[in-house]
């Protein structure tokens, strides 16, 4: 086969990398437990209560537990011009840093549980504000009701992210 300097060069999760962040997904949720899972949807569905969304109706609530093992949540926060609207998600993660989890460690964020109706993720944005806080963390999606729909990682939803380490020793 003709070799080619870019197909040498094609870079994808291997089946490996792919089977082992299942194995570790699986042994956070065990290592974090139910009760604290519990606290984290409750908190995140009390959240999503508070969300302000005059322009999308689209209440989204996140819960974020911080290696401190204290659990910081909030509401999407929509704005007029709409680009300065706050994510849920990106908001908890801000309320965590004003309350102090990233003084000792920038790597705070363990886990993140997200309550909205429907399936979807967090968006790019997001994903890229809990990459700054940690080199991977659970990512559960629950429904209004509080049952999970999706439960994955941020490895799994940012593969090969642009992260501080690339720019500083951090
Ligand atoms: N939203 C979030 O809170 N998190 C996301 O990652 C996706 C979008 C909010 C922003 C806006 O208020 C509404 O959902 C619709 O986009
Ligand atoms: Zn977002």
């Amino acid at each position: 086969m003709m070799t080619n300097k870019y197909i040498d060069a094609i870079k994808i999760p291997s089946r490996n990398e792919v089977e082992e962040e299942h194995s570790w997904m699986q042994s956070e949720i065990e290592r974090i437990g139910e009760a604290k899972l519990k606290e984290l949807v409750a908190s995140s569905i009390k959240a999503r209560k508070n969300a302000y969304i005059p322009y999308s109706n689209y209440a989204v609530g996140a819960a974020v537990l911080c290696s401190s093992g204290k659990v910081y949540s909030a509401p999407n926060t929509e704005v007029v011009t709409f680009s300065q609207t706050g994510h849920a998600e990106g908001n908890a993660v801000s309320k965590a840093i004003s309350e102090g989890e990233a003084k000792k460690n920038r790597r705070f964020v363990e886990a993140v549980v997200v309550c909205h109706s429907g399936e979807s993720e967090p968006c790019g944005s997001c994903r890229q504000i809990i990459a700054e806080h940690c080199d991977n963390a659970l990512i559960i999606d629950v429904d209004p009701d509080g049952n999970p729909v999706t439960v994955t990682s941020l490895k799994i939803l940012l593969p090969f992210a642009f992260t501080p380490s690339h720019l500083k020793d951090i």
